[in-house]
């Protein structure tokens, strides 16, 4: 998108009620193969075909009707401003229904989707926020401690253990390292080894299988029982806590959080809330992390774009102790 930009006029429109309306050009490639490269590379795939057909495309898809893409700002403004009737989501298909489940904020539409809004804001205030800016620097700085001096090493990792302790933390509580044995530890590891098992082969094919599901199959079933297995003992645990009140973490809140007709969270609408803020928060961040410190810290490596699975960085030599937000380019 070409945002804060003057956006050239656009050749697909806005059309005259009595002009026909030209469809935009077809991504010359079958139905199959199509959606094999959309799900696996969207990035190349979306601006291959921008490169190639322009700003407005369309590509056959799984969506009946083969969907059209834009980049253009007014028809991404329209779309944006457009009433629901006219412009409705297709939120409630994303494939990541399967996995956190129709009651998530990220798979809800209309009322539900404000519903599930209003029940996740009071986590979110501002002396929450501050809490949390609290501990993310705490957490930053104590695995920055622990960081190698002096040789490299792949920063994935690191920023991934630093956005865990903070989901752990943040939503569920839990300060430092959960103990062996708990589910917290549990869910700690499950996250870990399924975001790092995300990126292989039978991942890939696990994704490709539930594609147009609404309930998980295969071994994305087996994965998401894991995570079950972790989240709902959680949830029945601090059902029974007697301080939820005084307890300032995510899930504690959202325990009491009531809608405006005094409704509470069922534990199915927990478990999807407390999984799309672990799986909405962990890699995204862990990654914008890992890319903002090669991007702006780290001495330059050449690089095989998207396709590198993890930035490098040098740790400062001379201290050991070095603001993330210093971003002075390391040695
Ligand atoms: C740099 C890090 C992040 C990036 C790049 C990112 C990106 C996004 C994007 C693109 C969406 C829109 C998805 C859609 O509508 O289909 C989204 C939605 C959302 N994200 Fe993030 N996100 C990040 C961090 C987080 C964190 C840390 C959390 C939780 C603590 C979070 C929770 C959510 C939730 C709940 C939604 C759904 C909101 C709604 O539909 O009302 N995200 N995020």
């Amino acid at each position: 998108m070409y945002m804060g930009t003057a956006a050239p006029p656009s050749a697909a429109g806005p059309a005259a009620a009595d002009e026909p309306i030209n469809l935009p050009p077809m991504v010359p490639v079958g139905r199959r193969l199509s959606v094999l490269q959309f799900s696996q590379r969207q990035i190349e795939f979306v601006f291959r075909a921008r490169r190639e057909l322009g700003e407005v495309f369309r590509f056959r898809g799984l969506i009946p009707g083969d969907p059209v893409v834009t980049s253009h700002p007014d028809h991404v403004r329209s779309l944006f401003t457009a009433k629901p009737e006219l412009a409705p989501s297709i939120t409630a298909e994303s494939p990541l229904r399967p996995i956190v489940g129709p009651n998530s904020v990220l798979t809800a539409n209309g009322p539900r989707h404000l519903r599930q809004r209003k029940l996740l804001l009071p986590p979110f205030h501002g002396e929450a926020i501050e809490r949390y800016a609290a501990m993310i620097r705490e957490v930053a700085d104590r695995s920055i401690d622990g960081w190698p001096v002096g040789e490299p090493f792949p920063l994935g990792h690191r920023m991934q253990a630093i956005t865990l302790d903070v989901i752990m933390s943040g939503i569920f509580g839990v300060e430092g390292r959960p103990p062996r044995g708990t589910p917290e530890h549990r869910m700690r590891l499950t996250v870990k080894h399924l975001a790092n098992a995300s990126t292989s082969w039978w991942a890939k094919i696990g994704e490709l299988m539930n594609v147009g599901h609404a309930e998980p199959v295969g071994p994305m079933r087996q994965a998401l029982g894991l995570l079950d297995g972790a989240t709902y003992p959680i949830i029945e645990a601090r059902r029974r806590a007697d301080d939820l009140d005084e307890r300032a973490d995510i899930l504690s809140m959202l325990m009491t959080a009531q809608t405006e007709d005094g409704e509470l969270l069922s534990d199915q609408e927990l478990r999807d809330e407390l999984l799309t803020l672990v799986l909405a928060g962990f890699e995204t961040t862990a990654n914008s992390l890992a890319w903002t410190w090669s991007g702006c810290c780290a001495p330059r490596r050449p690089t095989s774009g998207y396709g590198q699975r993890s930035a490098m960085a040098t740790a400062p030599t001379t201290s050991r102790r070095r603001s993330p937000r210093g971003c002075d380019r390391g040695p």
